[in-house]
């Protein structure tokens, strides 16, 4: 799977320059499904005001969070039922979008609704497609596998949501780079090697992947704690995988120090970024793993790890983005080698950017 981009790849041109823009025609994480309720919920996403709420049934529903009368939210008015009554002058939208009532007359002007959008609950998270509504197809929400659903002998939670003052694609970036590892996590994650063996990097089925492995790890303290191991020597790996534009499942593993096919823990965790503006992010957080199942104070110890290592990440992308914002990047762009990650990454998205810059949003 291993290939490296050589030197003059690693130059920076149209292609993998650092991208702008957001992707619109993919499924990208709305909520939790326990956020989602018979409570209106409001929130932006890909720049557009959204209220969610679920049908009497359970079916979660999402619309434009602006009334077609005169642009009241949506999101302050009440439910009736399965419909929606916006709070200004009364209308009334079935689950469809569709106006079904104006109170103050007796027929409800032709055409009259507000834009859905199509959702799809899955695991413990509904996607939303912002894009053209002809092109979400079912069959490109990310594979849900890679975020720890649907495997056999796995606990399988939601963690935590929390807003990011960045835009995504600085979070993609944070993600897929391994080295910053040692440096903005010092001491929890490795015994400070990890900024000497970057991963290798491969691409499967549109995910790219990146995998690094030490046979004889020492082990860092907070890692043994993460992996619930005893031996402080070992064989440990990190398998990311970055499903474009934003889905990202972190599989970090360990394997019997004395038999070393014999893969003993591994815990993934799963992050969807969903832009909330162009230089804003929504991030959600799940986690899957092999061990301790259904230990709740565990579930606490894992969820309360990654919020710290995302606080760290959060400083990092948050203080790039104020330099961004300022426009204050002077200097040409270096890569460095192990950079080939991001280079993949950028190269797909601007990709994935190019073919939606002429398609009508
Ligand atoms: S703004 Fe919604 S009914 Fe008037
Ligand atoms: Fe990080």
């Amino acid at each position: 799977m291993a290939t490296h981009l050589d030197d003059t790849e690693l130059r920076t041109g149209p292609s993998t320059a650092f991208p702008h823009g957001l992707i619109r025609n993919a499924w990208y994480v709305a909520a939790y499904s326990r956020e989602v309720g018979r409570t209106l919920l409001a929130r932006t996403i890909l720049g557009k005001p959204i209220v969610l709420y679920r049908t009497e049934a359970g079916r979660p529903v999402a619309f434009h969070d602006a009334c077609p009368h005169r642009a009241m939210p949506l999101s302050m008015g009440a439910l009736r039922g399965d419909n929606l009554r916006c709070m200004y002058h009364g209308a009334m939208f079935d689950p469809e979008g569709t106006g079904i009532e104006v109170p103050s007359q007796h027929q409800v002007p032709p055409g009259f609704c507000v834009r859905r959008y199509p959702l799809i609950e899955a695991g413990y998270w509904i996607w939303i497609w912002m894009g053209d509504p002809a092109a979400a197809d079912p069959a490109l929400l990310p594979d849900q596998s890679i975020l720890g659903h649907g495997a056999e002998g796995f606990h399988t939670l939601p963690t935590k949501y929390r807003h990011v003052e960045a835009r995504y694609h600085l979070l993609n970036e944070n993600l897929v780079d391994d080295t910053h590892i040692t440096f903005v996590h010092r001491g929890q994650f490795d015994s400070g090697g990890r900024v000497h063996t970057p991963p290798q990097v491969g691409e499967r089925d549109g995910i790219i992947v990146t995998r690094w492995y030490d046979p004889k790890e020492r082990i860092a303290v907070p890692m043994r704690l993460l992996l619930d191991l005893d031996h402080e020597v070992g064989p440990r790996g990190l398998l990311g995988h970055f499903r474009p534009p934003a889905t990202h499942g972190i599989w970090i593993q360990a394997w019997d120090p004395n038999e070393p096919d014999k893969l003993i823990r591994t815990c993934i965790i799963a992050f969807c970024f969903t832009p909330e503006t162009e230089t804003t992010t929504h991030l959600f957080i799940g986690h899957a793993r092999n061990y301790r199942k259904g230990d709740a104070d565990w579930d606490f110890h894992v969820a309360h790890s990654f919020d710290a290592t995302q606080s760290q990440d959060g400083t990092v992308v948050e203080a790039i983005e104020q330099v961004m914002r300022k426009n204050q990047i002077v200097q040409e762009e270096v890569s460095f080698r192990s950079d080939t990650s991001i280079m993949r990454a950028r190269r797909i998205m601007n990709e994935m950017l190019r073919r939606e810059s002429n398609q009508p949003r």
